[in-house]
């Protein structure tokens, strides 16, 4: 019988406690009893999202937020800037596209974060840009784009609002809505809410409402002001993925009992500690200028294919870790330190990284990188 672990970018580990409660008997979601878990969680995910706004519960993958995000805020013919530095970027702008927006890219090098001085140029040469689209974190580089400073450049222009995909931000590190001024934030179930996908949520603050009155895209299943109406009565408009929401109310408590500051620091510690590990093994990272905290990249040594050491790594150690998508394709490796992965589990991920590397025949020191993931990661404790 072979152990598994599973260290990818999302979906990432389940905590036993909320596993444990989404397998009791299934429940009715028209119910008292139903209506008091989403109230207990509405207020809970205020927390994660540090924000006053609501957060509201979708039943769909993260895509569904960011999709929704596009249809509840802008008209045909808005003009859109959409920073494109990845896959999840490069989805913003498909996803305005197929709405017909006028869609700007602003294309950034895979592996590097955008400038904020980009964001704001084109901003200034373009005044009719209604919305930025960026990601807290670009998943497919794990790159960590400056939303902070994005935010102070849009909150000075009434006309345009920044929507924030944070599907591996939100609970990772610190974005916290309200104070930064983020207008739309969303987040995905299967990242650091450490549940199974199915979910996602969108919160949206006073200035994205106001937009949300003349937006004229249609819109039917995620209609965000049914959903708002609905969350007073702690109900969603149509049924919930319950089970997914009763999980969530365990991981929710985890969060809270935890420290939303506690986590931040471990996730940056896991972080730190994979890369030290990755470059002591004498391997480059994908985004050694803004790395991202949910998860790293590295690139596989010259001469070891890295899909052919990813199966390996899966299938005969029995550690999943991501790899790249297009012209990355084979060529990294993605390590997730998120959610409920913990300090063994970043120890595994390196010694079987290098355990899998001796065998493709790349020159190794087995337990080098071990040591130096060790040294950071003795920090927390
Ligand atoms: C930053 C980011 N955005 C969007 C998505 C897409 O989310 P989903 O696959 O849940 O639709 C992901 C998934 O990995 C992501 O990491």
């Amino acid at each position: 019988m072979k152990k598994k672990y599973l260290l990818s970018p999302g979906p990432t580990p389940v905590p036993e406690a909320a596993l444990l409660t989404m397998a009791y008997p299934m429940m009715h979601h028209r119910t008292p009893q139903f209506s008091a878990i989403f109230a207990e969680v509405k207020e809970d995910l205020k927390y994660l999202f540090q924000t006053k706004n609501d957060v509201l519960i979708l039943a769909s993958s993260g895509t569904g937020a960011m999709e929704s995000a596009v249809v509840n805020i802008f008209s045909p013919g808005d003009h859109a800037l959409v920073v494109n530095g990845g896959k999840f970027g490069e989805r913003w702008g498909k996803i305005c596209e197929s709405y017909g927006l006028k869609t700007i890219w602003l294309n950034v090098e895979w592996g590097r974060a955008v400038k904020s001085e980009a964001i704001e140029d084109a901003l200034n040469k373009d005044r009719e840009i209604k919305g930025v689209f960026i990601q807290g974190n670009e998943t497919s580089t794990a790159v960590s784009h400056p939303v902070r400073e994005i935010a102070e450049i849009v909150r000075q222009r009434d006309n345009t609002l920044l929507i924030v995909d944070g599907i591996t931000a939100v609970g990772v590190y610190d974005i916290p809505m309200d104070k930064w001024g983020i207008d739309v934030l969303i987040t995905g179930s299967q990242k650091a809410l450490m549940l199974p996908p199915g979910l996602s949520f969108i919160s949206l603050n006073d200035k994205a409402w106001k937009f949300n009155e003349t937006a004229r895209l249609p819109r039917f299943y995620f209609d965000l002001k049914k959903e708002r109406k609905n969350l007073k009565d702690n109900t969603t408009a149509y049924t919930p993925a319950a089970s997914l929401i009763i999980g969530l109310r365990e991981v929710l408590k985890i969060i809270k009992s935890e420290g939303l500051e506690k986590i931040f620091k471990k996730n940056e510690r896991m972080a730190r500690a994979t890369r030290n590990a990755m470059t002591s093994l004498g391997l480059r990272l994908l985004a050694p200028e803004a790395p991202a905290e949910c998860a790293t990249g590295v690139y596989t040594p010259e001469g070891v294919d890295g899909g052919k050491l990813l199966k390996s790594l899966r299938d005969e150690f029995g550690v999943t870790l991501a790899g790249g998508q297009d012209q990355l394709k084979g060529k990294i490796l993605r390590i997730a330190h998120m959610g409920y992965i913990d300090t063994f589990d970043i120890i595994t991920a390196v010694a079987s990284i290098e355990m899998a590397l001796r065998k493709f025949g790349y020159k190794v020191e087995l337990g080098r990188g071990v040591a130096a993931a060790q040294e950071v990661l003795l920090e927390g404790y």
